[in-house]
């Protein structure tokens, strides 16, 4: 077996929560020990941004980090929400107010309408707070922060209303739970759909990325590698979707959702 390399990111900060990772120049992962999604700290020359910020319960630790390296949330511009899973967004109320607040469009909407569901508020139990998304987002939207240049992709699959942020000069792409490090797959949850999802790793496959920054994990400096990885798992993971379809006894199973269908149209029509 062979050995694994070091990792070409230092780490600045350690402790039981979390760690904080430097990823390039500016550009920091905060990566948490528990449930919560990593989340990350781009320092433009004009604009400083967050990308996803955890949970709230983990909020004191996110403090500590950003204070490390002199960047108290006063001095972060925009918090940029990757899709709307609370292990990624649960911290963002505590930004609402002096921070501006961006999903995509179908994420700003579910997390405005507090669809629970979507946002898998059991899974995590976190405080029943509002976030307000004051930006929605559309793929080709352009983050400019000085020295770095955002790119917003809309790559639906994991969810609908994932986005990733490619910044092509310097090779980065934040691609949240569509890409992990060794091509983990993140799942396909409510509103994903499994044929999206491979769409979208296409896409990711498309770009020159060299680190990889995503939703959970390490820092990957082989994107190309892991991308590749990803999208065999994706097949796989179609052709086992479509087994599992066939041995279900589809009429059994869709009878009861089709009644309920029925049975509210019954009471409009009333
Ligand atoms: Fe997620």
């Amino acid at each position: 077996m062979s050995e694994r390399k070091p990792s070409p990111f230092p780490i600045l900060l350690n402790n039981d929560v979390c760690s904080l990772i430097q990823a390039a120049e500016n550009v920091y992962q905060i990566r948490f020990k528990n449930r919560a999604a990593n989340a990350y700290l781009v320092r433009g020359k004009s604009r400083t941004i967050m990308i996803d910020v955890g949970l709230s319960s983990n909020f004191p630790h996110l403090l500590e980090c950003l204070n490390h390296v002199d960047c108290p949330p006063e001095k972060i511009d925009m918090v940029i929400l990757s899709h709307e899973h609370l292990d990624h967004i649960g911290a963002a109320w505590h930004f609402g107010g002096r921070t501006i607040i961006a999903a995509h469009r179908l994420a700003a909407n579910k997390i405005m309408l507090r669809d629970d569901f979507s946002m898998l508020r059991k899974m995590f139990n976190e405080p029943d707070v509002p976030i307000n998304v004051d930006i929605w987002l559309e793929e080709g939207n352009l983050l400019d922060l000085g020295n770095f240049h955002l790119n917003v992709m809309y790559t639906p699959g994991h969810t609908s209303a994932c986005i990733s942020l490619f910044d092509q000069d310097q090779g980065l792409l934040f691609a949240a739970d569509t890409l992990m490090p060794g091509g983990v797959m993140g799942g396909v949850f409510g509103s994903g759909s499994i044929s999206d999802y491979i769409q979208s790793l296409e896409r990711l496959k498309g770009l020159n990325s060299k680190i990889l920054l995503s939703g959970h994990g390490r820092l990957s400096d082989t994107p190309q590698d892991d991308v590749r990885i990803a999208i065999q798992r994706s097949h796989g993971l179609l052709s086992d979707t479509a087994q599992l379809f066939d041995a279900l006894d589809a009429r059994s199973n869709f009878e009861p959702i089709m009644q309920s269908v029925r049975d509210l149209n019954k009471l409009d029509d009333a």
